[in-house]
């Protein structure tokens, strides 16, 4: 098959990602009909697209099941986490765990886990697909997941350990993305480290700057639920930089004499936000030195920028 341009293979994604859950069996159809009314911001699937791109601009096919494969992954991983998380909203709209029970939402979530390998199956080159190695890829999501599982409501958690959650539950997709471009972009085993590198500090980026979504936006900015971490016992960096700079609002918290105005108020009063922000903006100097170094053409160098913006939640239109 002929190469095609970025609009092209994007448009082709997003038919092969509705044609996977809406031509479903007749048993699971109502479940996967549901979830594909609200797509997403399908910054993966960019990624992996942009990355794959060669000196014109051109995109091999296998991108387009790589893409839509890891957007798959990426939704089972949702519909799980909104299980996981007592969700009722995602993608603003009424979470599957919600409208139809969370029995059935994780086995949709395992489904959809099927689909999402059965697309990755149709990359053309076996040595491709084998070398994205995209169920290593899974074991970290599902790894960081746990491990921010073990530490539900651990008051007690580091920066360290927290990195470490997020480099599993999110910019390990992040670098399947940025790999898999990279590999069927044809490019050198050298360049290919550059792009794994830079797709796993997009994707902390993602994570942190998501972490302050929670403080920040309102349900309708976001369309999902928010100020909500804490709640579910998840122990994010702007409340763990205010457990660490103010030891009586720790005390507090230790006791359990804690309510949500005094998670805003002390996140506040410690700058968790700022330090979030400029933790982001570390990343982002590092990431962007790693894409100065990539043997690309400028305007592929700015739509790489453009994506780990987009990231970041600067205003950006790719
Ligand atoms: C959202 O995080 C969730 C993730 C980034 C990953 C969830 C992973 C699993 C449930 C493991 C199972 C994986 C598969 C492939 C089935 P969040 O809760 O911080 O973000 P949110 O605000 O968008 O919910
Ligand atoms: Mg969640």
């Amino acid at each position: 098959m002929e190469k095609l341009t970025y609009e092209e293979s994007y448009e082709l994604v997003k038919k092969e990602i509705q044609k996977a859950l809406t031509g479903s069996p007749r048993i699971i159809n109502d479940y996967l009909t549901h979830l594909s009314a609200s797509q997403g911001k399908m910054i993966r699937a960019t990624s992996v697209l942009i990355c794959a791109e060669d000196s014109e601009g051109k995109i091999a096919p296998g991108a387009i099941y790589a893409a839509a494969a890891i957007e798959i992954i990426h939704l089972a991983s949702l519909v799980h986490d909104d299980v996981i998380d007592n969700a009722h909203l995602r993608r603003g709209q009424e979470t599957l765990q919600k409208k139809y029970g969370k029995r059935t939402a994780v086995i949709c979530g395992d489904y959809l886990l099927s689909l999402a390998l059965k697309m990755a199956a149709a990359i053309p080159n076996r040595k491709d697909y084998v070398d994205i190695d995209l169920p290593d890829y899974i074991s970290r999501l599902c790894l960081g997941e746990l491990l921010q599982h073990i530490n539900n409501k651990n008051l007690n958690l580091t920066v360290f350990e927290y990195v470490k959650i997020i480099s599993g539950k999110t910019a390990a997709l992040f670098e399947a993305s940025f790999l898999a471009g990279a590999i069927l972009g044809g490019c050198s085993h050298e360049e290919v480290k550059k792009y794994k590198k830079i797709g796993n500090y997009v994707g902390l980026i993602f994570q942190l700057r998501d972490d302050c979504l929670d403080f920040d936006k309102t349900i309708e900015q976001a369309q999902k639920p928010v100020q909500s971490d804490y709640e579910q016992g998840v122990i994010t960096l702007p409340l763990i930089h205010a457990l660490e700079r103010l030891p009586e609002f720790r005390k507090r918290a230790f006791d359990g004499n804690i309510v949500r105005e005094d998670i805003n108020r002390a996140v506040e009063e410690a700058g968790g936000l700022d330090y979030t922000r400029y933790i982001i903006e570390r990343y982002y100097k590092k990431a962007g030195r790693c894409i100065d170094k990539l043997d690309v053409t400028e305007k592929k160098r700015r739509q790489v920028t453009t994506i780990m913006d987009k990231a970041a939640g600067k205003k950006v239109e790719i």
